[in-house]
């Protein structure tokens, strides 16, 4: 089955191909010929997720296509920050995005702060035959004092999710995979599409 996931962070495509069985063929944006940056002018992570897939279904629209088209937004929410970054992580120290820049002011935001509880989130938007489906995860943790780690993207550095002592990115790429808040997402999209 062919699907298309709108998103161009190819460290999102790879972790989303690693969790999805072979059969399922899974295309990135670049694959389609989308190379603008999709607009995200949602206010939560919800809606932000639809936008993009709803987006991308505009433009397959237009060539007379219909696959199905998956979208996923996540962010972090910091419990002593009001849930912030939320949906603006990708951008919270402003553009252009940097995740050494968004990392530096979520250490300096929390330098005299004790409770360190976070969590990630993730919602899946699936567009399948005109019907939308929401898929959601979550990976309750903390964050770290210091930056530690080479793996994955993004806050994985200060992440240190519920039952570890390592950050994400001291985990292995097998590992987060089965603990990220993308992961179940992901999971329960395929068992979504399993049963259909
Ligand atoms: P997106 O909406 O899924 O692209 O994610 C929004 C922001 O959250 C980006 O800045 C990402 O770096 C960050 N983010 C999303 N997923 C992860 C993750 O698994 N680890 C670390 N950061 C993430």
């Amino acid at each position: 089955m062919k699907l298309i996931f709108a998103s161009s962070n190819k460290n999102k495509i790879k972790e989303i191909k690693a969790l999805l069985p072979s059969h399922f063929e899974v295309l990135g944006l670049e694959d389609i010929g989308i190379t603008e940056e999709i607009p995200e002018p949602g206010t939560t992570i919800k809606e932000n997720s639809f936008l993009k897939a709803q987006y991308v279904l505009d433009f397959l629209k237009k060539k007379n296509e219909n696959t199905a088209v998956f979208a996923d937004d996540s962010g972090l929410e910091v419990l002593a920050l009001n849930n912030a970054p939320g949906v603006y992580s990708a951008r919270y120290a402003g553009t252009p995005k940097s995740d050494e820049a968004n990392n530096k002011k979520l250490m300096e935001e929390l330098k005299l702060v004790t409770d360190r509880k976070a969590r990630f989130v993730t919602v899946i938007t699936l567009i399948l035959n005109g019907e939308t489906h929401y898929f959601e995860g979550e990976v309750k943790g903390t964050i770290s004092y210091e930056k530690r780690g080479a793996n994955g993207f993004g806050y994985d550095p200060l992440f240190i999710p519920q039952g570890y002592r390592s950050t994400f990115a001291e985990l292995s790429a097998e590992t987060k995979n089965t603990i990220s808040h993308r992961a179940l997402a992901v999971k329960k999209l395929i068992e979504f599409l399993i049963g259909n």
